[in-house]
């Protein structure tokens, strides 16, 4: 049926007010450009304000520090998938980028001299791996909530328009592959809008639902992700999905990594701090992906907690009252909550838990969006960019360190917006739309909300769910991703099927978690295929049929299409070893041991 839709015209169109599309938002607006922001929740409920531990940055306020070292740290952290150029970029760029965050108002703890607070957290050293470093920079355990509000304010204060519950379909591509804009649906009033924009900036966060439990927000569906898939463009390193040590055993309900920084430890049923026989330097403070192998080989082996032996123990007893209450009163909260645990007299019940996805749409440290065409794997497409958790720059590889992800999405906010403010022009007239311009989209969601299916939305999403925690966990062979492999393959096709009761567009619950769990299920498949495909171990991909790491045939970026019919074509890209500036050197893989 032909639908009326209301157009908009803008410079930049961001879609997603998380950290990283709220950074944007704010930087083209201050820049001049005329900025709308599409989110599909009100921005501060973005996921973003779940961040707990603090965003890292070598500022050296509590001990001496150096942006080289974190590019040290973050490069052995992602067990050398990252790109050095861009990682170089992000851990150079953290110092300005914080202290601007400073001066726009966010609420650090402090120091006794007034300083940023700093704690440590896993794997970040000082001297190349010699010491801990103390770089996590935090406001208490609610740093990203400190984050995402202010940059809310500011990005109002330079008058950028927000579409606040506007549900992004797809991107409007033009037969030259350049991107031109979004088609959008007001989830409250079942309008839609088409957004011509010189610049898409998708900001959407990474597919965390696709997992049964995820310390995740209902709301990370990975739409962007899906969009780009639809385009026809590929994504990167899908395979590799971070479980972070401390999930609540049950909720899945984050606790921070800051707990180990301000001296936690993990225990075994015999009480044993086990970390110790994994990581003999860094100990709980090894990167996550070693931290959440041990836990998992702990309960394994028998050594769990609890009658079913399949959890561990996290202790902050030990920290007292006070510092609990001044650091840490977040966690202490939802421990009571959700395991009915006081943090002061009894250790939390915790499990490894799906928390960050290292893939996603690749792009360059401009957040410029790459695809592999004509043999050229760096080739820009246009009018297209991506940033936060929803891209792979990749400055993560294989696995990212805690407190990384809030410096990826500011320090790459913040890029975006000084390339744009570079090539464009306020108020540069548009190329005009095809009178086709979305309506591909526009059929796909006429199609949906008449389905007469006989499944519905949530039983095929936890179809979907239980698959993935089985068959992409921590540990993985090959012959449980083939199974994994086939069986989501079919429940993707079974989304045929699916039943959807309300055919309105008018607030209907029920289309936009069919839309969201259709954008699951490609994720969910190129996932599995991914790791599928990765015949060895490294970082977070861990294939116990693969143990080692094989730099001779597997430094690389996987990349993968995927079709209407979920057939996926997967390629690669060469890992950029190579830095920006010659003030620093490429770190060559070597042994990875905390
Ligand atoms: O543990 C945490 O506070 C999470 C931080 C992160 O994922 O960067």
């Amino acid at each position: 049926m032909p639908y009326p839709i209301i157009e908009h015209k803008y410079d930049v169109v961001i879609v997603g007010a998380g950290g990283a599309g709220l950074r944007a938002t704010l930087g083209m607006a201050e820049k001049g450009l005329t900025t709308a922001c599409v989110t599909k929740v009100f921005p501060t409920r973005s996921h973003t304000v779940a961040a707990q531990g603090g965003i890292s940055a070598a500022l050296g306020n509590m001990g001496s520090d150096d942006w080289r070292w974190h590019m040290y740290d973050t490069i052995k952290g992602s067990d050398w998938l990252g790109d050095q150029d861009a990682i170089e970029y992000m851990c150079r760029e953290a110092v300005p980028a914080l202290i601007e965050l400073e001066q726009y108002g966010v609420p650090f703890s402090r120091t006794e001299e007034g300083k940023i607070y700093q704690r440590p957290f896993g794997g970040m050293t000082t001297d190349y791996g010699k010491g801990i470093a103390q770089r996590t920079c935090a406001a208490a355990d609610r740093t990203g909530h400190a984050i995402l509000h202010t940059l809310y304010q500011q990005a109002l204060k330079h008058k950028a328009d927000f579409f606040i519950e506007y549900f992004a379909l797809d991107l409007i591509m033009d037969l030259e592959g350049v991107c031109q804009g979004i088609l959008a649906l007001n989830i409250a009033d079942g309008t839609l809008h088409r957004f011509s924009a010189h610049r898409v900036v998708l900001a959407t966060g990474g597919y965390g639902r696709a997992y049964f439990s995820c310390t995740s927000a209902h709301t990370c569906t990975g739409d962007g992700n899906a969009m780009l898939l639809r385009a026809n463009l590929p994504l990167q390193d899908m395979e590799f999905v971070q479980f972070h040590p401390t999930g609540i055993y049950g909720s899945g309900c984050l606790i921070t990594e800051g707990v180990r920084g301000e001296g936690g430890f993990l225990t075994n049923a015999n009480g044993e701090r086990f970390m110790e026989r994994y990581a003999s330097n860094a100990k709980d403070l090894a990167s996550r992906d070693v931290v959440s192998r041990a836990m998992t080989i702990e309960i394994r082996e028998g050594r769990g907690i609890g009658p079913y032996r399949d959890h561990i123990h996290l202790h902050l007893e030990h920290l007292g009252p006070e510092i609990i209450k001044e650091r840490l009163p977040g966690i202490a909260e939802s421990a009571q909550i959700f395991a009915g645990v006081d943090v002061t007299k009894q250790p939390i019940p915790v499990l490894p838990t799906v928390h960050y996805n290292m893939g996603g749409i690749p792009t360059n440290y401009y957040g410029e969006v790459l695809t592999l065409k004509d043999g050229n794997p760096d080739r820009v497409v246009q009018g297209l960019m991506a940033i936060g958790e929803c891209a792979c720059v990749s400055v993560h590889g294989a696995n990212r360190l805690g407190s990384n992800s809030l410096l990826d999405i500011i320090v790459f906010g913040r890029a975006a917006a000084i390339r744009c403010a570079q090539q464009l022009v306020r108020n540069a007239p548009h190329r005009p739309l095809s009178l086709q311009a979305g309506q591909a989209a526009l059929e796909r969601l006429d199609r949906l909300r008449h389905n007469k299916g006989h499944l519905s939305v949530a039983d095929i999403r936890l179809n979907m769910q239980r698959t993935m925690q089985q068959h992409a966990a921590v540990f993985r062979t090959g012959d449980s991703l083939a199974e994994g492999l086939q069986k989501i393959t079919d429940i993707h096709r079974s989304f045929a099927h699916v039943q959807i009761n309300d055919h309105s567009l008018i607030w209907n619950t029920e289309l936009i978690e069919a839309l969201e769990l259709e954008n699951l299920l490609v994720q969910a498949v190129v996932t599995l295929k991914s790791a599928l495909n990765r015949t060895e171990s490294r970082g977070a991909h861990a294939r116990e049929d693969y143990p080692s790491r094989d730099d001779e045939r597997w430094l690389k970026h996987s990349l993968a299409w995927c079709n209407d019919q979920g057939q996926i074509t997967l390629d690669y890209r060469p890992v950029h070893m190579y830095t920006l500036t010659t003030e620093v050197e490429v770190i060559p893989p070597r042994p990875r041991v905390y």
